[in-house]
Parts: C-alpha cells; structure tokens; sequence
C-alpha cells in the first residue's frame, strides 16, 4: 500500500478546494459564523475541514470510502488485520475490547494496577475481574508489568478464564514480555487484550519495545495522541487474527462513535499514520538519542536519578521505552509534587506526571533540543536549592514508605458484587470510618503506586480503612472517590446489599 498517501484527509482537503455552499452541520459552516476571537486564533484552515459525513467524505460508523483506505493504511502500517480510529481516546478503547471479548459474568484476568478506564470496561460489560498483581520495584516505589509466569498461574488456576488483558507499556514505559504472554493465553485458546495506550509508536523503531501487533496479541489500544502526532483524544483500535469476531467488535464499536465526528481529529490519525510510515524511524531515532542524552545530562546531577537500561530484565520490565525520562526526586527533598510544581513555577516547564518520589518527562517527536535543556536547567536549580530533608517529618507514612522503600498495600478485599452491579446500584455516602462491612460503589486508588486499594463491589474491610486513613493523613493523592477527603465513601444502599444472597456471594468468589 502507498503509505505517503493521506486519503482521509485529502478528501477533506477535495471539499473545500470544491468551494461547496454548506447548509450541513456544523454550525458554524467552515468558521463563518464562529465567535471572532476564537476563529482569528485557530485560523480558517481547521475550521473549513471541520465538516460532517457525507458522500464523498466518508462516515466513521460505516466506512467505505476514504476512510476505509485510510484504515487500511493504518492496519498495514502497524501490522494489524484491521485498524479502527477512535475519537474518545484509549479510554473508550479499553470499554469496546472488553465489551467485544466478554459477555456478562465472564471471568476476565486484568492487572490490578490498571489504567481507572478499565473499570468503565468492566461497568459496561458486566465481566468479572480476576486482578492479577503487577510485579512491585521496592527499590523504585513503583510497578511494573504482569509476568508470563503471573499469566500462566492465573490461566491454569482459573481454566474459565474467558479472556486476558494486561497494560504494556506503563506510564514509566516498563514493557512486558508480550510475545511470551501472547504464546501462553493462546495455548489456551483465550483472547488477548492490551492496552498499549502508551506505545503508539513502538511498531516504528527497532530500539523500542516490540509492539503488541507484532507480538501477536488480538485487540489492542494505542493513545495516538500520547505519544504521536495526532490530535488529543484520538486512538487507534488494532485486530489481528481469528479469535475476535468482526461483526461483534463492529457493532460495539458503533456504541461508541459519535455520529459526529470531528473531522479534523479523524484527518490527524491518517496523517499521524503516514508520518510514522514514511519517516517514523528517522523522527523517532532522534527524539530517542535526545531522551537518552538528557537521561544522561540529569543522572550527572547530584542526588538526582534518571532510570535507563539498568532495569531492563527486572521483574515486570522486560524492556523499557527510553522516550519516558523518569527523574527521581526524593534525594532532594522533593516529592515528585513539588518538584512538578517548581518547575512549571519558576522554570516555565510542565511535566506529564508526578507522583510522590518522581516526575515524569515524555519525550516525543516534537520535543526539541531547547526544550530538554531548559528541563535539565530546571532540575539543576532544583539540585542547587537547600531543601531540608525533614519536609517529610510530619507524616509518619511517607517516612516509613521512604525508609522501607515498599508498598505495603492491603489485601485486595474480597468481590461481594459484579463491578458493574456495584456501580450501576443505588448508593449512599457513609462515614469513611465507620464503613467497614459495606459494599464499596467507588474506585480508591492512592497515588503512587497508582494500584486501587477497593473498587466497586468490593467489601470494605478494617485492613482497607486503616491503610487508607493513614494515607490520607500523609497526603497522599488520591484518585477517584467522590469525597477526595475520604471523610465519607460511596457505597452500595443497604436495601441493595441486603439483596444478595450468601450464595451469590460463594458464587462471586472466583
Ligand atoms: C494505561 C492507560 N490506558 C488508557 C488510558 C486512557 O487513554 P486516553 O487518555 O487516550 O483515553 C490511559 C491514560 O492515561 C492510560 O495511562
């Protein structure tokens, strides 16, 4: 296929070069009658190829046209049988995988520490999670990936499995083994989901990680817009093989596509697609010589470390994207926080994520050698300040994270009712402390680890309150409770809880 052809987006380019009188949506017809401001500041351009399906511009829910070939292209490129755009982001991916490969009560093996989007999966499908745990860096306070050895154990314990999903790579580019997670779900004959949300450029460079089109996995999800050029909130959804039924995945798809796309995010993956096929690996060499050169430049900071090669190999990495720069604080006194917020502060420079001990650096084809100096520059001068070490003195949590260097999470508490039961339930707020015993309708995850201590339909246990009381005390983030202050918690109405049977519950057990 002649991957320097855009067809998608020269179909958009066709209509307005045929000057055609616009009575379709949107509204504004081409930026005519768009707020001046705005339109002054995002230029006609954009708003003339914002336009609606129609023949000879192709629709997202049933292409046949332009948007087929550009599909196409796409699958080709990234060695996929077929390739879907997304414009709701992995997020919707995550819910259209789940919901093409499990039918409701179907047992699913997911990692515990996965992306919150996963829930919406399990909401939406109704499938049971069977979490399997994430190998644990004590030394680094993060986790990793699952293991193949984790996958076999689950596979072989819970032969009902209907199908496996794992997250590869993490938001700190850990990789796993996919090619052996790939050999082992299919010699048992189940699907194999991925949520590669963060490698939508592996498949283009030989120094990355191996894709996991190419490992061989059946769905998989790439953010496009994360780490390539594409317009936030676009993905791509790719298929390979027979396991997955086409006309399942098809119909889901369509749940979630809008009727009204926004073209010009649509035109951004085909041209996204085509600059990765045509000059993917020349773009993606340089800007991995730039995050190697700037890991390097910061690891000769004092008190400063920049994780690289050295963890290849540790458990749950099995190879690592050298384009996240991780810079690990703690020795200076910072958390990742503050580091995050000095440096957007003083230094004018913005980080993709901190957590307590890093921040995190994404290096990607639109990075510049200017732009990593500054970065460079910044945490220098954050070297240089005199920073007490005893900031963490007040809370005896991060201390003890600090000095035994592990996550000591609770238990995962057992699954009184489906995630989707539990979420979809009447509700009521209850104070925090005096929950135990309740049935949990929200997701608590403390960041870092970034694993989630309860999840919807999970029992609420002494174990649970005490761990997270603690964190909360220490101020930790936390991510997706209602109340952020954890005073109270959403749980299951009693009226609803009451509804299940003890046998209901043995039957949840898996
Ligand atoms: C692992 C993972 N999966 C899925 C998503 C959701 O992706 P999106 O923001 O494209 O919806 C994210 C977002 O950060 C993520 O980290």
């Amino acid at each position: 296929m002649d991957q320097t052809r855009a067809p998608y987006f020269q179909a958009l380019l066709d209509y307005v070069d045929a000057g055609v009188i616009p009575f379709h949506t949107p509204g504004h017809k081409q930026g005519i009658g768009m707020d001046r401001a705005f339109r002054e500041f995002v230029g006609d351009n954009i708003a003339s190829i914002d336009l609606t399906p129609m023949p000879g511009i192709d629709d997202l829910l049933q292409p046949a046209e332009a948007l087929l070939e550009a599909q196409q292209l796409a699958a080709a490129a990234y060695g996929a049988d077929r390739t879907y755009f997304l414009i709701n982001g992995s997020t919707s991916g995550n819910q259209i995988m789940m919901m093409t490969a499990v039918n409701p009560g179907d047992l699913v093996a997911v990692p515990r520490n996965s992306h919150k989007s996963l829930l919406g999966s399990l909401v939406m499908s109704g499938a049971r999670p069977l979490y399997m745990q994430p190998e644990v860096d004590e030394g680094l306070h993060m986790d990793h990936t699952v293991s193949p050895a984790t996958v076999q154990q689950t596979l072989e314990a819970h032969p009902e499995i209907k199908a496996v999903y794992v997250v590869s790579p993490t938001y700190y580019g850990a990789s796993a083994d996919l090619q052996s997670i790939v050999r082992i779900v299919h010699a048992a004959d189940k699907v194999l989901m991925v949520d590669e949300a963060w490698g939508p450029h592996f498949h283009f460079h030989p120094d990355l990680p191996l894709s996991a089109t190419a490992a061989g996995a059946d769905l998989c999800i790439n953010s496009t817009h994360k780490m390539l050029s594409s317009f936030s909130q676009t993905a791509m959804l790719h298929q390979r093989g027979k396991r997955v039924r086409i006309d399942r995945l098809e119909a889901v798809l369509k749940l979630f596509l809008s009727t009204s796309p926004n073209l010009p995010m649509v035109a951004s993956l085909d041209v996204a697609r085509r600059q990765m096929a045509t000059e993917g690996r020349e773009l993606l060499s340089r800007t991995i010589e730039l995050a190697n050169q700037t890991r390097a430049r910061l690891n000769e900071i004092d008190r400063v470390y920049c994780f690289g090669e050295e963890l290849r190999g540790r458990p749950g990495v099995f190879d690592l994207d050298p384009t996240k720069v991780t810079i690990t604080v703690k020795d200076l006194g910072y958390t990742g926080y503050e580091a995050s917020e000095i440096l957007r502060r003083r230094y004018n420079v913005q980080v993709e994520l901190a957590d307590l001990f890093n921040v995190v650096a994404l290096f990607t084809i639109g990075t510049t050698q200017a732009a990593a100096d500054r970065l460079v520059f910044g945490i220098h001068e954050l070297a240089r300040e005199d920073r007490p070490v005893d900031i963490f003195s007040p809370s005896g949590v991060l201390e003890r994270r600090l000095k035994t260097g592990t996550f000591r999470l609770p238990q995962t508490p057992p699954m009184r009712m489906l995630p989707r039961e539990a979420f979809l339930a009447d509700t009521e707020s209850v104070r925090f402390k005096s929950s135990k015993g309740r049935i949990c309708a929200e997701v608590i995850t403390p960041y870092p680890p970034g694993i989630p201590v309860i999840s919807p339909g999970e029992e609420i246990t002494k174990e649970v309150i005490d761990y997270l009381d603690l964190e909360i005390r220490a101020g930790v983030h936390m991510q997706g409770p209602f109340d952020r202050e954890l005073k109270t918690i959403r749980v299951v109405a009693s009226r609803q809880a009451a509804g299940i049977r003890d046998d209901e519950k043995r039957a949840l057990k898996p």
